[in-house]
Protein backbone atom coordinates (compact mmCIF):
# COMPACT_ATOMS: atom_id res chain seq x y z
CA UNK A 1 0.00 0.00 0.00
CA UNK A 2 1.36 3.73 -0.38
CA UNK A 3 0.62 7.01 0.61
CA UNK A 4 -1.95 7.79 -1.85
CA UNK A 5 -4.88 6.72 -4.92
CA UNK A 6 -2.73 8.52 -7.46
CA UNK A 7 0.98 6.68 -6.48
CA UNK A 8 -0.57 2.72 -6.17
CA UNK A 9 -2.06 4.17 -9.74
CA UNK A 10 1.29 5.03 -10.70
CA UNK A 11 3.10 1.84 -9.87
CA UNK A 12 -0.01 -0.19 -11.37
CA UNK A 13 0.26 1.08 -14.49
CA UNK A 14 3.99 0.82 -14.42
CA UNK A 15 3.72 -3.04 -13.76
CA UNK A 16 0.77 -2.87 -16.63
CA UNK A 17 2.97 -1.49 -18.88
CA UNK A 18 6.18 -4.31 -17.83
CA UNK A 19 3.55 -6.57 -18.38
CA UNK A 20 2.67 -5.75 -21.79
CA UNK A 21 5.80 -5.26 -23.04
CA UNK A 22 8.33 -6.74 -21.53
CA UNK A 23 10.86 -6.22 -18.63
CA UNK A 24 12.63 -3.85 -20.59
CA UNK A 25 9.66 -1.08 -20.69
CA UNK A 26 9.44 -1.52 -16.14
CA UNK A 27 11.27 1.90 -16.04
CA UNK A 28 9.29 3.99 -18.51
CA UNK A 29 7.17 6.99 -17.26
CA UNK A 30 3.79 5.45 -16.80
CA UNK A 31 2.32 9.20 -17.43
CA UNK A 32 -0.69 9.54 -13.95
CA UNK A 33 -2.24 12.00 -13.50
CA UNK A 34 -5.50 13.52 -12.24
CA UNK A 35 -7.55 14.40 -14.81
CA UNK A 36 -7.78 18.13 -15.75
CA UNK A 37 -11.08 18.06 -16.93
CA UNK A 38 -14.09 16.43 -15.13
CA UNK A 39 -15.40 14.98 -18.57
CA UNK A 40 -12.50 12.69 -18.97
CA UNK A 41 -12.92 11.27 -15.69
CA UNK A 42 -10.69 11.19 -12.59
CA UNK A 43 -7.73 9.93 -13.03
CA UNK A 44 -5.45 9.45 -16.91
CA UNK A 45 -2.36 7.46 -18.00
CA UNK A 46 -1.17 9.42 -20.86
CA UNK A 47 2.04 6.44 -21.62
CA UNK A 48 0.52 5.26 -24.89
CA UNK A 49 1.65 8.04 -27.13
CA UNK A 50 5.57 7.98 -26.18
CA UNK A 51 5.20 3.85 -26.53
CA UNK A 52 4.34 3.83 -29.91
CA UNK A 53 7.40 5.17 -31.29
CA UNK A 54 9.35 2.60 -30.07
CA UNK A 55 6.38 -0.13 -30.20
CA UNK A 56 5.48 0.57 -33.55
CA UNK A 57 2.69 -0.13 -32.91
CA UNK A 58 -0.77 2.42 -32.37
CA UNK A 59 -1.64 4.62 -29.92
CA UNK A 60 -4.81 3.18 -29.60
CA UNK A 61 -3.47 -0.51 -29.69
CA UNK A 62 -0.83 0.37 -27.03
CA UNK A 63 -3.41 1.56 -24.53
CA UNK A 64 -5.64 -1.54 -24.97
CA UNK A 65 -2.64 -3.64 -23.98
CA UNK A 66 -2.27 -1.33 -21.01
CA UNK A 67 -5.33 -1.77 -20.00
CA UNK A 68 -5.82 -4.98 -20.76
CA UNK A 69 -2.98 -5.59 -18.27
CA UNK A 70 -4.11 -2.55 -15.38
CA UNK A 71 -7.08 -4.92 -15.37
CA UNK A 72 -5.84 -8.46 -13.84
CA UNK A 73 -5.54 -6.69 -10.89
CA UNK A 74 -8.85 -7.49 -9.02
CA UNK A 75 -8.63 -4.53 -6.89
CA UNK A 76 -8.90 -2.26 -9.86
CA UNK A 77 -12.17 -3.03 -10.71
CA UNK A 78 -13.29 -2.33 -7.35
CA UNK A 79 -12.29 1.32 -7.58
CA UNK A 80 -12.86 2.37 -11.20
CA UNK A 81 -15.69 2.04 -13.78
CA UNK A 82 -14.08 0.08 -16.98
CA UNK A 83 -11.39 2.15 -18.48
CA UNK A 84 -12.14 4.14 -21.99
CA UNK A 85 -9.63 5.36 -24.86
CA UNK A 86 -9.66 8.38 -25.94
CA UNK A 87 -8.01 10.37 -28.71
CA UNK A 88 -4.61 9.48 -29.46
CA UNK A 89 -4.62 6.41 -26.84
CA UNK A 90 -5.46 8.71 -23.77
CA UNK A 91 -6.33 6.44 -20.71
CA UNK A 92 -9.14 7.61 -19.01
CA UNK A 93 -10.37 6.34 -15.29
CA UNK A 94 -13.66 7.03 -13.49
CA UNK A 95 -14.17 6.31 -9.70
CA UNK A 96 -16.74 4.27 -8.82
CA UNK A 97 -18.87 5.96 -6.48
CA UNK A 98 -19.44 2.71 -4.64
CA UNK A 99 -15.56 2.88 -3.98
CA UNK A 100 -15.39 6.88 -3.15
CA UNK A 101 -18.10 5.98 -0.45
CA UNK A 102 -16.54 3.02 1.04
CA UNK A 103 -13.45 4.34 1.09
CA UNK A 104 -14.90 8.60 2.77
CA UNK A 105 -16.06 6.12 5.56
CA UNK A 106 -12.75 4.63 6.07
CA UNK A 107 -11.72 8.22 6.29
CA UNK A 108 -14.32 8.68 8.84
CA UNK A 109 -13.61 6.28 11.15
CA UNK A 110 -9.70 6.98 10.86
CA UNK A 111 -7.30 10.12 12.32
CA UNK A 112 -5.12 9.94 9.61
CA UNK A 113 -8.37 9.92 7.30
CA UNK A 114 -6.89 6.65 6.65
CA UNK A 115 -3.61 7.78 4.98
CA UNK A 116 -1.25 5.26 5.23
CA UNK A 117 2.19 6.04 6.17
CA UNK A 118 5.40 5.50 3.86
CA UNK A 119 6.70 1.75 3.72
CA UNK A 120 10.25 2.70 3.65
CA UNK A 121 10.65 5.43 6.55
CA UNK A 122 13.80 8.02 5.97
CA UNK A 123 15.72 9.74 8.15
CA UNK A 124 15.44 13.51 7.14
CA UNK A 125 17.24 16.83 8.21
CA UNK A 126 15.19 19.91 7.95
CA UNK A 127 17.76 22.58 9.04
CA UNK A 128 15.57 25.68 9.08
CA UNK A 129 14.64 29.04 11.14
CA UNK A 130 18.20 28.98 12.27
CA UNK A 131 18.92 32.83 13.12
CA UNK A 132 22.04 34.57 13.90
CA UNK A 133 22.88 34.97 18.55
CA UNK A 134 23.08 39.02 19.05
CA UNK A 135 20.97 40.00 15.90
CA UNK A 136 17.67 40.25 16.17
CA UNK A 137 15.26 37.52 14.50
CA UNK A 138 13.38 39.10 11.14
CA UNK A 139 10.88 38.53 8.98
CA UNK A 140 13.38 36.50 6.78
CA UNK A 141 13.93 33.47 9.43
CA UNK A 142 9.98 33.97 10.13
CA UNK A 143 9.74 32.54 6.57
CA UNK A 144 12.06 29.84 7.15
CA UNK A 145 10.23 29.06 10.65
CA UNK A 146 6.94 29.15 9.03
CA UNK A 147 8.09 27.21 5.90
CA UNK A 148 10.25 24.55 7.61
CA UNK A 149 8.18 23.66 10.66
CA UNK A 150 5.55 23.20 7.92
CA UNK A 151 7.56 20.59 5.73
CA UNK A 152 8.79 18.87 8.65
CA UNK A 153 5.44 18.17 10.07
CA UNK A 154 4.01 16.54 6.55
CA UNK A 155 7.36 14.30 6.72
CA UNK A 156 6.91 13.32 9.87
CA UNK A 157 2.63 12.61 9.38
CA UNK A 158 4.08 10.88 6.12
CA UNK A 159 6.05 8.18 9.17
CA UNK A 160 9.26 9.74 8.37
CA UNK A 161 12.25 10.34 10.79
CA UNK A 162 12.58 13.72 11.21
CA UNK A 163 15.18 16.12 12.82
CA UNK A 164 14.63 19.66 12.98
CA UNK A 165 17.80 21.58 13.21
CA UNK A 166 18.60 25.30 13.86
CA UNK A 167 21.47 26.11 12.07
CA UNK A 168 21.81 29.42 14.51
CA UNK A 169 24.79 32.04 13.82
CA UNK A 170 26.20 31.27 16.81
CA UNK A 171 29.73 32.03 16.18
CA UNK A 172 32.48 33.96 13.82
CA UNK A 173 33.83 36.86 14.08
CA UNK A 174 30.82 38.98 15.65
CA UNK A 175 31.59 37.26 18.79
CA UNK A 176 35.36 38.78 18.97
CA UNK A 177 33.90 42.75 18.05
CA UNK A 178 30.92 42.54 20.39
CA UNK A 179 32.83 41.26 23.53
CA UNK A 180 35.56 43.97 23.01
CA UNK A 181 32.93 46.50 22.91
CA UNK A 182 31.48 45.36 25.79
CA UNK A 183 34.24 45.35 27.67
CA UNK A 184 34.85 48.60 27.03
CA UNK A 185 31.32 50.11 27.73
CA UNK A 186 29.38 47.26 29.78
CA UNK A 187 32.14 44.73 31.35
CA UNK A 188 28.66 43.01 33.23
CA UNK A 189 26.94 41.84 30.29
CA UNK A 190 29.78 39.64 29.87
CA UNK A 191 29.88 37.95 33.63
CA UNK A 192 26.02 38.41 34.44
CA UNK A 193 23.19 36.76 32.81
CA UNK A 194 19.92 39.14 32.28
CA UNK A 195 22.04 42.29 32.32
CA UNK A 196 21.15 43.36 28.77
CA UNK A 197 18.18 42.63 26.80
CA UNK A 198 17.98 41.64 23.05
CA UNK A 199 16.95 44.78 22.06
CA UNK A 200 19.71 46.59 23.67
CA UNK A 201 21.90 43.62 22.24
CA UNK A 202 21.15 44.62 18.94
CA UNK A 203 21.59 47.81 19.15
CA UNK A 204 25.09 47.55 21.06
CA UNK A 205 26.08 44.67 18.19
CA UNK A 206 25.22 47.59 15.66
CA UNK A 207 27.81 50.34 17.06
CA UNK A 208 30.32 47.43 17.60
CA UNK A 209 29.85 46.90 14.26
CA UNK A 210 30.37 51.09 13.41
CA UNK A 211 33.50 50.95 15.54
CA UNK A 212 35.17 47.85 14.37
CA UNK A 213 34.25 49.34 11.01
CA UNK A 214 36.11 53.08 11.98
CA UNK A 215 38.99 52.10 14.58
CA UNK A 216 42.15 50.43 13.34
CA UNK A 217 42.82 49.83 16.81
CA UNK A 218 39.48 48.71 18.00
CA UNK A 219 39.33 46.18 14.63
CA UNK A 220 42.56 43.97 16.29
CA UNK A 221 41.52 44.12 19.48
CA UNK A 222 38.68 42.06 18.39
CA UNK A 223 40.47 39.79 15.89
CA UNK A 224 42.58 39.02 19.18
CA UNK A 225 39.54 38.27 21.06
CA UNK A 226 37.86 35.76 18.28
CA UNK A 227 41.01 34.21 18.51
CA UNK A 228 40.92 33.38 23.00
CA UNK A 229 37.34 32.92 21.72
CA UNK A 230 38.68 30.12 19.59
CA UNK A 231 40.90 28.65 22.02
CA UNK A 232 38.50 28.61 24.93
CA UNK A 233 39.91 31.42 26.76
CA UNK A 234 37.81 31.57 30.13
CA UNK A 235 36.27 35.04 30.36
CA UNK A 236 36.01 35.19 26.48
CA UNK A 237 33.89 31.66 26.50
CA UNK A 238 31.63 32.66 29.53
CA UNK A 239 30.80 36.45 27.63
CA UNK A 240 29.86 34.76 24.26
CA UNK A 241 27.65 31.95 26.28
CA UNK A 242 25.83 34.70 28.13
CA UNK A 243 25.48 36.29 24.82
CA UNK A 244 24.28 33.13 23.07
CA UNK A 245 21.54 31.84 25.93
CA UNK A 246 20.04 35.80 26.16
CA UNK A 247 19.42 35.72 22.43
CA UNK A 248 18.29 32.27 22.39
CA UNK A 249 15.49 32.59 25.34
CA UNK A 250 14.19 35.85 22.86
CA UNK A 251 14.15 33.19 19.78
CA UNK A 252 12.28 30.86 21.95
CA UNK A 253 9.55 33.90 22.71
CA UNK A 254 9.03 33.71 19.09
CA UNK A 255 8.75 29.28 19.11
CA UNK A 256 6.73 29.01 21.69
CA UNK A 257 4.19 31.65 20.19
CA UNK A 258 4.23 29.83 17.14
CA UNK A 259 4.43 26.28 18.29
CA UNK A 260 7.72 25.43 16.95
CA UNK A 261 9.56 22.49 18.09
CA UNK A 262 13.49 22.86 16.80
CA UNK A 263 16.65 21.30 18.32
CA UNK A 264 19.59 24.02 18.18
CA UNK A 265 22.77 22.74 16.91
CA UNK A 266 24.66 26.42 16.09
CA UNK A 267 27.56 26.61 13.89
CA UNK A 268 29.96 26.30 16.87
CA UNK A 269 28.99 22.42 17.42
CA UNK A 270 30.84 22.02 14.37
CA UNK A 271 34.45 23.33 15.49
CA UNK A 272 35.70 20.78 15.75
CA UNK A 273 35.07 19.11 12.33
CA UNK A 274 36.79 22.24 10.49
CA UNK A 275 40.33 21.13 10.13
CA UNK A 276 39.50 17.87 9.17
CA UNK A 277 37.18 19.51 6.37
CA UNK A 278 40.28 20.85 5.11
CA UNK A 279 42.35 18.06 5.57
CA UNK A 280 40.08 16.06 3.39
CA UNK A 281 39.68 18.50 1.01
CA UNK A 282 43.34 18.41 0.14
CA UNK A 283 43.21 14.32 -0.05
CA UNK A 284 41.01 14.79 -2.90
CA UNK A 285 43.04 17.03 -4.33
CA UNK A 286 40.34 19.48 -4.84
CA UNK A 287 42.29 22.20 -2.93
CA UNK A 288 43.95 24.89 -4.02
CA UNK A 289 45.73 28.45 -2.96
CA UNK A 290 44.78 31.25 -3.98
CA UNK A 291 46.11 34.53 -2.18
CA UNK A 292 46.59 32.89 0.57
CA UNK A 293 43.09 31.51 0.92
CA UNK A 294 42.55 27.62 0.68
CA UNK A 295 39.60 27.11 -1.80
CA UNK A 296 38.13 24.96 -4.52
CA UNK A 297 37.22 26.15 -7.91
CA UNK A 298 33.98 26.00 -8.95
CA UNK A 299 32.17 24.45 -12.02
CA UNK A 300 29.70 26.20 -13.39
CA UNK A 301 30.27 29.67 -11.39
CA UNK A 302 32.28 31.99 -13.09
CA UNK A 303 33.56 35.65 -12.18
CA UNK A 304 33.20 38.71 -14.97
CA UNK A 305 36.00 37.68 -16.32
CA UNK A 306 34.84 34.20 -17.12
CA UNK A 307 37.46 32.69 -14.42
CA UNK A 308 36.40 29.92 -12.59
CA UNK A 309 35.10 31.03 -9.05
CA UNK A 310 36.54 30.13 -5.86
CA UNK A 311 34.46 28.46 -2.76
CA UNK A 312 36.64 29.54 0.01
CA UNK A 313 37.37 27.34 2.73
CA UNK A 314 40.18 28.86 4.87
CA UNK A 315 40.67 32.56 5.07
CA UNK A 316 44.19 33.67 4.42
CA UNK A 317 44.63 33.95 8.35
CA UNK A 318 43.47 31.29 8.88
CA UNK A 319 39.58 31.37 9.69
CA UNK A 320 37.49 29.48 8.68
CA UNK A 321 33.85 30.70 7.57
CA UNK A 322 30.36 29.90 6.56
CA UNK A 323 30.85 27.46 3.78
CA UNK A 324 33.25 25.65 5.94
CA UNK A 325 30.48 25.27 8.89
CA UNK A 326 28.15 23.76 6.42
CA UNK A 327 31.09 21.31 4.78
CA UNK A 328 31.53 20.02 8.24
CA UNK A 329 27.79 20.24 8.88
CA UNK A 330 26.56 18.26 5.95
CA UNK A 331 29.22 15.39 6.43
CA UNK A 332 27.98 15.18 10.20
CA UNK A 333 24.68 15.50 9.24
CA UNK A 334 25.72 12.13 6.75
CA UNK A 335 28.00 10.18 9.16
CA UNK A 336 26.86 10.84 12.34
CA UNK A 337 22.98 11.72 11.85
CA UNK A 338 22.76 8.92 8.62
CA UNK A 339 20.51 11.22 7.34
CA UNK A 340 19.37 10.71 3.92
CA UNK A 341 17.35 13.68 2.81
CA UNK A 342 18.36 16.60 4.35
CA UNK A 343 16.55 20.11 3.19
CA UNK A 344 17.75 23.53 4.16
CA UNK A 345 15.03 26.42 4.30
CA UNK A 346 16.71 29.59 3.29
CA UNK A 347 16.07 32.66 1.20
CA UNK A 348 16.62 32.43 -2.29
CA UNK A 349 19.67 34.67 -2.03
CA UNK A 350 22.02 32.13 -0.27
CA UNK A 351 21.13 29.61 -3.66
CA UNK A 352 24.21 30.35 -4.59
CA UNK A 353 26.00 28.90 -1.50
CA UNK A 354 24.19 26.05 -1.50
CA UNK A 355 24.84 25.27 -4.77
CA UNK A 356 28.97 25.57 -4.08
CA UNK A 357 28.74 23.85 -1.12
CA UNK A 358 26.38 20.83 -2.57
CA UNK A 359 29.23 20.77 -5.75
CA UNK A 360 32.15 20.96 -3.45
CA UNK A 361 30.40 18.44 -1.05
CA UNK A 362 29.80 16.02 -4.62
CA UNK A 363 32.92 16.29 -6.38
CA UNK A 364 35.04 15.57 -3.01
CA UNK A 365 32.70 11.84 -3.08
CA UNK A 366 31.38 12.60 0.76
CA UNK A 367 27.41 12.72 -0.68
CA UNK A 368 26.45 8.95 -1.27
CA UNK A 369 23.73 8.32 -3.73
CA UNK A 370 21.45 7.87 -1.45
CA UNK A 371 21.37 10.68 -0.23
CA UNK A 372 19.30 13.72 -1.12
CA UNK A 373 20.28 17.22 -0.42
CA UNK A 374 17.91 20.00 -1.16
CA UNK A 375 17.71 24.07 -0.99
CA UNK A 376 14.82 25.34 -0.42
CA UNK A 377 14.29 28.41 -1.03
CA UNK A 378 12.10 31.24 -0.72
CA UNK A 379 11.86 35.37 -1.91
CA UNK A 380 11.67 38.57 0.16
CA UNK A 381 8.73 39.95 1.67
CA UNK A 382 7.60 42.99 0.93
CA UNK A 383 5.34 45.82 2.25
CA UNK A 384 2.33 47.05 0.80
CA UNK A 385 4.20 49.81 -1.21
CA UNK A 386 5.96 46.75 -3.19
CA UNK A 387 9.60 47.69 -1.82
CA UNK A 388 11.43 45.64 1.06
CA UNK A 389 9.31 45.08 4.37
CA UNK A 390 10.20 47.85 6.72
CA UNK A 391 8.75 50.11 9.47
CA UNK A 392 7.89 53.99 9.31
CA UNK A 393 11.13 54.36 10.90
CA UNK A 394 13.15 52.69 8.19
CA UNK A 395 14.54 49.41 10.38
CA UNK A 396 13.65 46.08 9.54
CA UNK A 397 10.44 45.20 10.91
CA UNK A 398 10.90 43.05 14.33
CA UNK A 399 9.46 39.69 14.39
CA UNK A 400 7.57 39.70 18.17
CA UNK A 401 5.80 43.11 17.10
CA UNK A 402 4.58 41.84 13.88
CA UNK A 403 2.94 38.81 15.60
CA UNK A 404 1.85 41.14 18.14
CA UNK A 405 0.05 43.61 15.65
CA UNK A 406 -1.44 40.52 13.58
CA UNK A 407 -3.07 39.06 17.29
CA UNK A 408 -4.06 43.26 18.17
CA UNK A 409 -5.77 43.02 14.82
CA UNK A 410 -7.74 39.68 15.19
CA UNK A 411 -8.72 40.71 18.53
CA UNK A 412 -10.33 44.05 17.29
CA UNK A 413 -11.84 42.12 14.78
CA UNK A 414 -13.41 39.80 17.55
CA UNK A 415 -14.37 42.92 19.67
CA UNK A 416 -16.68 43.76 16.92
CA UNK A 417 -18.56 40.61 15.91
CA UNK A 418 -18.87 38.91 19.30
CA UNK A 419 -18.35 41.78 22.03
CA UNK A 420 -20.40 39.91 24.69
CA UNK A 421 -17.65 37.23 25.11
CA UNK A 422 -15.40 35.90 27.76
CA UNK A 423 -12.01 37.60 27.75
CA UNK A 424 -10.61 33.74 27.75
CA UNK A 425 -12.50 33.32 24.41
CA UNK A 426 -11.51 36.51 22.48
CA UNK A 427 -7.83 35.87 23.44
CA UNK A 428 -7.92 32.28 22.23
CA UNK A 429 -9.68 33.19 19.29
CA UNK A 430 -7.30 36.53 18.47
CA UNK A 431 -4.24 34.25 18.92
CA UNK A 432 -5.44 31.61 16.77
CA UNK A 433 -6.49 33.82 14.16
CA UNK A 434 -3.99 36.27 14.17
CA UNK A 435 -0.94 33.56 14.34
CA UNK A 436 -2.77 31.24 11.77
CA UNK A 437 -3.16 33.80 9.78
CA UNK A 438 0.22 35.00 9.17
CA UNK A 439 1.54 31.25 9.01
CA UNK A 440 -1.00 30.74 5.91
CA UNK A 441 -0.59 34.15 4.18
CA UNK A 442 3.23 32.82 4.17
CA UNK A 443 2.54 29.28 3.09
CA UNK A 444 -0.07 30.12 0.44
CA UNK A 445 1.91 31.92 -1.65
CA UNK A 446 4.23 29.96 -3.87
CA UNK A 447 7.83 30.26 -1.88
CA UNK A 448 9.67 31.07 -4.61
CA UNK A 449 8.27 34.52 -5.56
CA UNK A 450 8.32 37.35 -2.94
CA UNK A 451 5.57 38.16 -1.39
CA UNK A 452 3.96 41.01 0.14
CA UNK A 453 2.93 41.18 3.62
CA UNK A 454 -0.36 42.91 4.45
CA UNK A 455 -3.10 42.32 7.85
CA UNK A 456 -5.70 43.20 6.00
CA UNK A 457 -5.89 40.69 2.98
CA UNK A 458 -4.20 38.04 5.31
CA UNK A 459 -7.25 38.32 8.36
CA UNK A 460 -10.25 39.00 5.37
CA UNK A 461 -12.78 36.18 5.68
CA UNK A 462 -12.88 36.07 2.10
CA UNK A 463 -9.99 34.78 -0.17
CA UNK A 464 -7.37 32.15 0.03
CA UNK A 465 -6.88 33.14 3.83
CA UNK A 466 -6.43 31.24 7.08
CA UNK A 467 -9.80 33.02 8.68
CA UNK A 468 -12.10 31.72 5.37
CA UNK A 469 -10.55 28.23 6.22
CA UNK A 470 -11.19 28.48 10.08
CA UNK A 471 -14.84 29.59 9.32
CA UNK A 472 -15.58 26.64 7.42
CA UNK A 473 -14.43 23.95 10.30
CA UNK A 474 -16.19 26.03 11.92
CA UNK A 475 -19.55 26.20 10.19
CA UNK A 476 -19.20 22.14 10.74
CA UNK A 477 -18.69 22.56 14.51
CA UNK A 478 -21.71 25.29 14.26
CA UNK A 479 -24.31 22.31 12.27
CA UNK A 480 -23.32 19.80 15.00
CA UNK A 481 -24.41 22.01 17.88
CA UNK A 482 -27.36 22.93 16.63
CA UNK A 483 -28.20 19.71 15.83
CA UNK A 484 -26.96 18.35 18.35
CA UNK A 485 -24.52 15.56 16.60
CA UNK A 486 -22.39 13.55 18.33
CA UNK A 487 -19.90 13.15 15.48
CA UNK A 488 -17.70 11.08 16.85
CA UNK A 489 -20.95 7.81 16.88
CA UNK A 490 -22.11 8.86 13.71
CA UNK A 491 -21.93 5.88 11.86
CA UNK A 492 -20.84 6.97 8.45
CA UNK A 493 -23.58 5.36 5.51
CA UNK A 494 -22.20 7.80 3.04
CA UNK A 495 -24.91 7.86 -0.21
CA UNK A 496 -23.38 10.16 -2.70
CA UNK A 497 -26.81 11.51 -4.80
CA UNK A 498 -26.21 15.12 -5.85
CA UNK A 499 -23.97 16.97 -8.06
CA UNK A 500 -22.29 19.10 -5.27
CA UNK A 501 -21.91 16.10 -2.91
CA UNK A 502 -20.11 14.18 -5.49
CA UNK A 503 -18.01 16.96 -6.10
CA UNK A 504 -16.97 17.60 -2.22
CA UNK A 505 -16.48 13.92 -2.16
CA UNK A 506 -14.01 13.52 -4.98
CA UNK A 507 -11.72 16.51 -3.51
CA UNK A 508 -11.90 15.16 -0.17
CA UNK A 509 -10.63 11.71 -1.58
CA UNK A 510 -7.43 13.73 -3.01
CA UNK A 511 -5.78 14.97 0.36
CA UNK A 512 -3.35 12.48 0.28
CA UNK A 513 -2.19 13.37 -3.01
CA UNK A 514 -1.57 17.11 -1.99
CA UNK A 515 0.00 15.92 1.02
CA UNK A 516 2.06 13.67 -0.89
CA UNK A 517 2.90 16.81 -3.67
CA UNK A 518 4.62 18.53 -0.97
CA UNK A 519 6.35 15.95 0.67
CA UNK A 520 7.93 15.22 -2.66
CA UNK A 521 8.42 19.10 -3.84
CA UNK A 522 8.28 21.17 -0.81
CA UNK A 523 5.98 23.62 -2.10
CA UNK A 524 3.69 23.78 1.00
CA UNK A 525 0.99 26.30 -1.10
CA UNK A 526 -0.14 23.11 -2.61
CA UNK A 527 -1.64 21.52 0.18
CA UNK A 528 -2.87 25.91 1.03
CA UNK A 529 -4.52 25.36 -2.42
CA UNK A 530 -6.11 21.93 -1.78
CA UNK A 531 -7.65 23.12 1.67
CA UNK A 532 -8.60 26.46 -0.30
CA UNK A 533 -10.48 24.62 -2.63
CA UNK A 534 -11.98 22.23 -0.10
CA UNK A 535 -13.35 25.53 1.91
CA UNK A 536 -15.36 26.19 -1.75
CA UNK A 537 -16.36 23.25 -2.40
CA UNK A 538 -17.66 22.85 0.84
CA UNK A 539 -19.58 25.76 0.99
CA UNK A 540 -20.78 25.55 -2.45
CA UNK A 541 -22.42 22.17 -0.61
CA UNK A 542 -23.89 23.49 2.18
CA UNK A 543 -25.67 26.38 -0.14
CA UNK A 544 -27.17 23.50 -2.28
CA UNK A 545 -27.77 20.56 0.08
CA UNK A 546 -29.60 21.22 3.03
CA UNK A 547 -28.19 18.84 5.91
CA UNK A 548 -30.03 19.17 9.14
CA UNK A 549 -33.89 19.61 7.47
CA UNK A 550 -32.97 16.68 4.96
CA UNK A 551 -34.55 12.88 5.11
CA UNK A 552 -32.85 10.86 7.83
CA UNK A 553 -31.03 8.82 5.62
CA UNK A 554 -29.96 11.72 3.47
CA UNK A 555 -29.14 13.70 6.88
CA UNK A 556 -26.63 11.18 8.10
CA UNK A 557 -24.95 10.87 4.83
CA UNK A 558 -24.23 14.72 4.65
CA UNK A 559 -23.37 15.34 8.37
CA UNK A 560 -20.61 12.29 7.47
CA UNK A 561 -19.41 14.63 4.43
CA UNK A 562 -19.20 17.84 6.85
CA UNK A 563 -17.44 15.78 9.28
CA UNK A 564 -15.00 14.53 7.18
CA UNK A 565 -14.36 17.91 5.43
CA UNK A 566 -14.08 19.16 9.48
CA UNK A 567 -11.41 17.06 9.77
CA UNK A 568 -9.32 17.44 6.65
CA UNK A 569 -9.28 20.93 7.19
CA UNK A 570 -8.25 20.25 11.14
CA UNK A 571 -5.39 17.79 9.95
CA UNK A 572 -4.31 19.57 6.78
CA UNK A 573 -4.08 22.95 8.59
CA UNK A 574 -2.19 21.18 11.31
CA UNK A 575 -0.14 20.05 8.93
CA UNK A 576 0.72 23.87 8.36
CA UNK A 577 1.47 24.39 12.35
CA UNK A 578 -2.29 26.11 12.35
CA UNK A 579 -4.60 25.13 14.98
CA UNK A 580 -8.59 24.92 14.28
CA UNK A 581 -11.06 26.87 16.79
CA UNK A 582 -14.34 25.28 18.01
CA UNK A 583 -16.35 29.03 17.89
CA UNK A 584 -14.65 32.03 16.42
N1 LIG B 1 22.11 31.86 9.90
C1 LIG B 1 21.86 31.91 8.49
C2 LIG B 1 21.16 33.23 8.15
O1 LIG B 1 20.59 33.86 8.99
C3 LIG B 1 21.00 30.77 7.98
C4 LIG B 1 21.58 29.38 8.14
C5 LIG B 1 20.95 28.37 7.23
N2 LIG B 1 21.45 27.04 7.36
C6 LIG B 1 22.63 26.61 6.96
N3 LIG B 1 22.97 25.36 7.17
N4 LIG B 1 23.47 27.39 6.31
O2 LIG B 1 21.18 33.63 7.01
Amino acid sequence: MTTSLLSDLKIHFSQAIAEAFGADYANHDPAVAPSKDAKFGDYQCNAALGLTKKLKQKPQDVAAKIIANFLTDDSINDIFETPTIAGAGFINLKLKLSYIESHLAKMQKSDRLAIAKVDQPERVIVDFSSPNIAKEMHVGHLRSTIIGDSIARILEFQGHDVLRLNHVGDWGTQFGMLITYLREVYPDALTKADAIAIGDLVELYRAAKKRFDEDENFKEISRAAVVELQAGEPTAKLAWQLLCEQSRREFQKIYDALNIQLTERGESFYNSYLSNVITDLRETGLLQEDQGALCVFLEGFSNKDGQPLPLIVQKSDGGYNYATTDLAALRYRIREDKATRIIYITDIGQSGHFAQVFQVATRANWIPETVQTTHVPFGLVMGEDGKKFKTRSGDTVALKSLLEEAIARARTDIEIRNPEATEEFKQDVAEAVGLGAVKYADLSQNRTSNYIFSFDKMLALQGNTAPYMLYAYVRVQGIGRKGEIDFASLDAAIKLTTDPEIILAKHLLQFAEAIDAVAEELYPNRLCQYLFELSQKFNQFLEQCPVLQAVEAEKISRLSLCDITAKTLKLGLSLLGIRVLERM
